[in-house]
């Protein structure tokens, strides 16, 4: 199983005030998937994600990924994870606004120690993959809404992550941009890509093979849309 969480709970402490984030999410995700994670603004989407991205920790509950409990993972092992085995995809894009494409596609091999013309080959192809082979040495300024995303996307991709995880990545674009983003995702997961996806959008949501349903930090329906048009 890639993904496995059992009764997780998320609890933020604000003052005296107790937040509920997520009450008791049991999934299973298997290698492969395109898993849309859908439900209102304020619902845990996003923490739920932080969680399966080993980017925060659960306040109870059991979470493995690939077989490996992460709660027994030391910083170094997570930010190794983090680095590798998952590509994440932002809403606001989260580019480095002075840096062309090709660097910005750079970065996550550059932290992980890559040679620099082996850097550079993989850089491009994940461009290439995204279809911006004509746009490396722009900045993201230089870029459409469009374009910064499918950079973003190269990003995340270019060190073949086992997992490919999107928190609402067609929030800032408009809807016709948003589809070009998503036939972009769907051609991932032709490829083999493990793809989770937030949002809370029905039209974006029936892009995936399956809809995990959440509110109020539990999942109320999980449901298998894989013929749904
Ligand atoms: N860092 C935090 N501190 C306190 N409360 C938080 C924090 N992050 C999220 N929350 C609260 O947890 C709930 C779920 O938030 P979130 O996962 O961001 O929802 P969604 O992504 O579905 O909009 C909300 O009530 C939110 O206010
Ligand atoms: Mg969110």
């Amino acid at each position: 199983m890639l993904i496995q969480t059992r009764e997780l709970w998320k609890t933020y402490t604000m003052g005296t005030e107790k937040v509920h984030a997520l009450r008791g999410v049991t999934i299973d995700i298997t290698k492969g998937e395109y898993v849309a994670i859908m439900g209102p603004s304020g619902s845990g989407k996003s923490t739920l994600m932080n969680m399966i991205g080993c980017l925060d920790t659960p306040s109870s509950g059991s979470y493995t990924l690939n077989d490996r409990s992460v709660a027994n993972m030391n910083d170094d092992e997570l930010a190794m994870i983090r680095n590798r085995e998952i590509g994440f995809v932002f809403q606001t894009f989260n580019l480095l606004p002075r840096a062309t494409a090709l660097h910005n596609v750079e970065l996550p091999l550059i932290y992980n120690g890559t040679p620099s013309e082996t850097r550079l080959d993989m850089a491009k192809r994940a461009l290439e993959m995204v279809d911006l082979g004509d746009r490396m040495g722009h900045r993201p300024n230089q870029l459409s809404g469009g374009q910064r995303q499918r950079v973003a996307v190269a990003r995340a991709l270019v060190n073949n992550p086992s997992l490919i995880l999107a928190d609402e990545p067609t929030g800032n674009l408009d809807s016709k941009t948003g589809v070009e983003i998503m036939g972009l995702f769907d051609r991932l997961h032709k490829a083999g890509n493990t793809i989770i996806l937030v949002t809370h959008e029905h039209d974006v949501a029936k892009y995936a093979d399956r809809i995990l349903h959440i509110h109020d930090g539990q999942v109320s329906r999980d449901e298998d849309v894989r013929n749904a048009a």
